[in-house]
């Protein structure tokens, strides 16, 4: 098992109590150094181990299964990790409730906070799996390196979901197009309004059924005042400003009809860059194209999608898009299909986009070709009806 204790970045161990203790000989001593690898290797076991506390009640009869909105409920039990003193400690499911938090509470402040999104799905027989956490779990670990945040140890990023997974099963919904979504987040806890790295943080999984996120063809309108994100920036990592900054453009575009912007660079707003939820895609001919940049998210379901493209013989280019290339291409009727690819909006359709005052639609969404085919595929594959070729399912047993 790969030790629970992880990298406090650029700060000192808060164990030097007392400077230079380590140069007598008995603490450079082969002894000295089994016996502190041993003390380790116990706390590490005492500290993996997951408290649990069931429930009393679940909330589970009161749930509408058939009439499931995006984020709205959520299951029984939720795991909360602790990490202080430079290490991960104190790991528990717990029943899903309120939080206790002082108002000096350093995310509240200064926004150190990051997240992930995920789904776990129900196979016909019951099986529960979940697609992919692997992916979820290092970028996770990539945007907290971004805001100086701890590393979450695998074990209980996906030990523990699957323990949460484990318990919380019978939340798991069956129908095609529902899931269980799962929320794995962390937060400055310091109490101190100092601007610095916090010492402590929480790491926190919830999970709750889900329908679609999008329940129609998108509406998109080309970004080109706001900006989501610069190169230096924080656009690659799923951290909460990333989404504050981008309700209020979002929600001028959608007092203009919109559903949701097309962000587009910092520098000239030339190119294409992602949607406020989603990465975008585009099919010119064989070839699947979608941006690519230092400043968006990147996406597990595209990168899903591109691996899935190639396998099929399409050609797919993850390289710069512009506006220009874009628009002409619907004029022209070079680019048939455009979808948002995302964890929430899995493969959802874009109708129109609207450029300078201009809008531009785009062919018949029950008539494209790729992005139907890979949406049953992914539907097959992450509920079981198909083999699992690429070993993307991982099962909660
Ligand atoms: N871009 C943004 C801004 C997102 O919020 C998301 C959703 O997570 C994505 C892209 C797609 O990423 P993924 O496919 O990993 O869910
Ligand atoms: C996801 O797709 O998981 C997201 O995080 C998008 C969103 C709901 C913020």
């Amino acid at each position: 098992m790969p030790p629970l204790r992880t990298k406090r970045h650029n700060k000192e161990t808060p164990y030097q109590f007392v400077a230079g203790w380590n140069e007598f000989p008995f603490f450079q001593s082969a002894f000295f150094a089994n016996l502190r690898a041993l003390v380790v290797i116990v706390m590490n076991e005492a500290t993996t181990a997951i408290r649990m506390e069931h429930t009393p009640q679940s909330r589970l009869p009161q749930v509408d299964f058939n009439n499931l909105k995006f984020g709205q409920i959520f299951s029984d039990h939720m795991l909360v990790a602790e990490f202080a003193h430079g290490q991960w400690e104190d790991v528990s499911i717990v029943p899903y409730g309120n939080l206790s938090l002082s108002p000096a509470t350093s995310a509240l402040h200064y926004g150190q906070a990051i997240f992930e999104g995920l789904k776990a799905y129900k196979f016909a027989d019951g099986t529960v799996s979940v697609f992919r956490p692997d992916k979820n779990h290092e970028r996770f670990n990539k945007s907290a390196r971004r805001l100086e945040m701890p590393e979450v140890p695998e074990e209980i990023f996906i030990g523990g979901l699957k323990a949460l997974l484990d318990l919380d099963r019978n939340w798991v919904p069956q129908a095609i197009g529902s899931s269980l979504y799962v929320r794995p987040f962390m937060f400055a806890t310091e109490a101190a309004l100092g601007v610095h790295p916090s010492d402590s943080y929480k790491f926190i999984i919830v999970t709750g059924p889900v329908g679609a996120y999008y329940n129609k063809p998108l509406r998109l309108k080309v970004e080109t005042h706001f900006t989501r994100a610069a190169e230096g920036g924080v656009g690659f990592s799923k951290n909460a400003g990333n989404y504050a900054l981008s309700l209020h453009p979002t929600r001028l575009a959608q007092e203009e009809g919109f559903d949701q912007l097309m962000w587009t660079d910092a520098n000239e707003h030339k190119y294409v860059e992602e949607a406020g939820t989603a990465n975008l895609m585009f099919r010119v001919g064989d070839t699947i194209i979608t941006p690519s940049s230092s400043t968006i998210l990147h996406g597990i379901t595209r990168r899903t999608i591109i691996e899935i493209a190639r396998h099929w013989g399409f050609q797919a280019e993850e390289r710069k898009v512009s506006v220009k290339e874009l628009i002409d291409g619907i004029e022209n009727g070079s680019v048939t299909e455009a979808f948002a690819a995302g964890t929430a909006a899995t493969l959802t359709p874009i109708s129109e986009i609207g450029y300078e005052g201009q809008i531009y639609t785009l062919p018949d969404p029950a008539k494209r070709e790729f992005s139907n085919k890979v949406l049953q595929y992914l539907n097959d594959l992450r509920y079981g009806r198909i083999a699992d070729e690429f070993g993307w399912n991982v099962i909660v047993d």
